[in-house]
């Protein structure tokens, strides 16, 4: 019925009489919660319209391009027609969060047409859910196309404050968040998240990131943001050839912070599904690693005296890291090539030779005598120019050694990637920019092929392409743990709450935590109590999560340790029980392996006292719940942020558990159905 009705209404307002141009489409949601209305405003220019519930969201805002050897295309356009559908699905997620996906949206594809004597086309499409809508353009005819800029407007209707990261700073992804008026945006990362006046929760981002400029957003003034996508050393910021679809445009919308997590969702439905097909060689696991002792300082990624990846050390890491059941070890400093400055130009790494003092064959063998497997490591410093040329024998080597899963790492300042153009030259490029977004495939696609799957650091922003490509199966990608070794400053305390409405809105985040010692480098202490680090692997989805700390500190804190090792890291269900943006959250998660549910939550600097109604265990099973929470006095502040309670009780889906966190604090608690 409604679908009907808003049929008949963008007939309608297509102005059906003959002769006359069209001046607007709408189309609504298919529960009716969202309206998207595309109209020829001033000028000619086409401009699109949000809103919720009746209440403007997004006020017109243009749509257009710059072209570096071609005039704009935004002015003196006309509606030359539209076509509508309905799409009501769902789908397997490999590995995640959920088990099922619902895909269910209505589409609008809007076709632009200039009135001058040009008469280029332009297609906008617009899928519309009950939590937020999708766009992107479609560049219908054969022929290069140049793109300069994105002309792309998002008019946020109300006052609002944002959550946001600025972009093409020093650090690429890994900037603090400022917590700002929207008119106080400067040029910033997706997802942007925005809370407006009247409440509704609003994040702005990307999906299907393919071939394509990453899209940074830049205030205008006052609540008109547009979109500045990331350059690139050939001039235009995307050259390619007609026809062609750009990555969508995502807005996130919702009455409340979870209810925007939840909406997360639409970035992997506007992706395309699996192109790999069986995918049982993809594992989520849980992982230790030879890497918090070089981020502390003890250990070096170089050869010498205090080189990490001995095969000594290895065989060691093993037998600790099996006999607590974990599925992987990364080793990172195993290849030659860390002497000097890495940093710097990364022209030295191999990809294939270890350090003479890393027996690789050896190692990996033990692990795998013991139910494990080594994560392989290519840092790169952001050479794909050179990491390309041994892209293909470096996993050839993993996939001959059955190692499953290979850590990318990219560091090196903004705009520092060095690749090589069409003219055979070393051009430097953004991590965020075309080059980069056809690198990332490359990699995920050549892996693919040897069933190797990728966690990358320094990477692009995740935009759901681990639909399309299940090996995909986790990145960094915003500042994580180790920013609590060497930061400066460290990860402040509404850190947590804040990544998980903006961060992680892209995706999975290998953040690596669990670091129960609380010290980072020189013994300076981290923000965080320790129940909080245990409740990090529920509230930080990742695919694989590490074990951060030293083998050594986890002998210390067996109690809390024991969390770490129960905790499962693929899910079939996700529910975010409250949470307000960069204050607190609480998530439950059900185990995919087991009737086994899992609850995080976490808060800022500020105590609270969380009461959660236990109303997603399944009604009529009996729970043992182990619960690991702020002990008396945590603070994170103080040396009672090791202070923690852990005690067991029998609760159910209709009892309520309250649970008081500290200053910086957490808690997580593993729910274990009874028989
Ligand atoms: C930065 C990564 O985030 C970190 O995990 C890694 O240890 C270093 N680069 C070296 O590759
Ligand atoms: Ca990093």
């Amino acid at each position: 019925m409604g679908f009907v009705r808003h049929l008949i209404a963008a007939m309608l307002a297509l102005g059906g009489m003959a002769g006359l141009p069209a001046q607007a489409a709408t189309v609504a949601s298919p529960g009716g919660t969202i309206a998207v209305s595309v109209d020829i405003g001033n000028e000619g220019r086409a401009v699109y319209s949000i809103a919720r519930h009746g209440t403007p969201v997004v006020a017109a805002s243009q749509l257009g391009f710059l072209f570096t050897d071609a005039p704009q295309i935004a002015r003196n356009m006309a509606i030359d027609g539209t076509a509508m559908r309905e799409v009501d699905e769902s789908w397997t997620q490999p590995w995640g969060e959920w088990t099922t996906v619902r895909n269910r949206f209505r589409e609008l594809r809007v076709h632009l047409r200039e009135t001058t004597a040009r008469a280029r086309r332009l297609d906008v499409v617009f899928r519309v859910y009950d939590d937020g809508v999708g766009f992107r353009y479609e560049f219908p005819d054969a022929g290069p196309v140049n793109i300069a800029e994105e002309l792309t407007q998002f008019n946020i209707a109300q006052p609002a404050t944002a959550w946001w990261c600025a972009a093409f700073e020093s650090n690429r992804e890994e900037m603090l968040y400022h917590r700002t008026p929207i008119a106080e945006i400067g040029t910033a990362q997706t997802p942007l998240t925005l809370r407006l006046a009247d409440g509704t929760h609003v994040a702005i981002h990307e999906a299907a990131l393919v071939d394509y400029a990453g899209m940074n957003i830049a205030k205008v003034e006052g609540g008109l943001l547009k979109a500045v996508l990331t350059p690139s050393s050939s001039g235009p910021k995307v050259s390619r050839m007609g026809p062609f679809t750009t990555s969508w445009r995502v807005l996130m919308i919702a009455a409340d912070a979870p209810g925007l997590y939840m909406a997360n969702r639409l970035v992997l439905n506007l992706n395309e599904p699996n192109k790999l097909g069986d995918v049982s060689w993809v594992h989520p696991r849980k992982y230790m690693g030879i890497w918090w002792g070089m981020h502390l300082g003890s250990q070096s990624w170089a050869s010498g005296p205090v080189h990490g990846a001995t095969t000594a050390n290895a065989l060691k890491a093993i037998d600790f890291a099996a006999a607590n059941g974990f599925g992987g070890l990364l080793v990172e400093g195993w290849n030659k090539g860390w002497d000097g400055d890495w940093f710097a130009d990364g022209s030295s790494f191999s990809f294939t030779e270890p350090y003479s003092d890393f027996d690789l064959p050896r190692v990996q063998a033990y692990a795998r005598a013991h139910g494990m497997t080594l994560i392989g490591h290519h840092e790169t410093s952001a050479n794909i120019a050179h990491y390309e040329e041994q892209l293909g024998a470096a996993l050839d080597l993993e996939q001959r050694l059955g190692i499953d899963t290979v850590k990318t790492g990219y560091v090196s300042d903004a705009g520092g990637v060095q690749a090589r153009g069409a003219d055979g030259q070393i051009h430097f490029e953004w991590h965020e920019g075309q080059v980069m977004a056809r690198h990332h495939l490359l990699v995920v696609t050549e892996a693919a092929k040897r069933h190797v799957a990728v966690v990358a650091h320094e990477p692009i922003k995740d935009t759901g392409l681990r639909r399309t490509y299940p090996n995909w199966l986790s990145r960094e990608g915003q500042r994580g743990m180790e920013y609590n070794a060497w930061g400066n400053p460290k990860n402040p305390p509404e850190h947590e709450a804040t990544l998980v409405f903006t961060r992680m809105l892209g995706g999975p985040m290998d953040f690596t935590p669990g670091v129960l010692s609380l010290k980072g480098k020189g013994g300076s202490d981290i923000l965080s109590t320790a129940a909080k680090q245990l409740a990090l692997y529920i509230v930080l989805y990742s695919p694989v999560q590490m074990a951060a700390d030293l083998p050594e500190n986890y002998a210390r804190y067996p109690a809390a340790f024991q969390f770490i090792k129960d905790v499962a890291v693929d899910w079939s269900d996700t529910h975010v029980l409250n949470g307000a943006v960069g204050d607190y959250v609480t998530m439950a998660r059900k185990d995919r392996r087991s009737e086994n549910w899992y609850l995080g939550t976490v808060t800022n600097a500020e105590a609270r006292t969380l009461r959660l109604p236990l109303d997603f265990l399944t009604p009529g099973k009996r729970y043992m719940a182990q619960i690991y929470r702020d002990g008396p006095g945590a603070d994170y502040r103080t040396e009672a942020r090791h202070a923690m309670t852990i005690e067991t009780r029998t609760l159910t889906h209709g009892d309520v558990l309250t649970l008081p966190l500290g200053p910086g604090g957490g808690a997580a608690v593993r729910f274990v159905a009874m028989p």
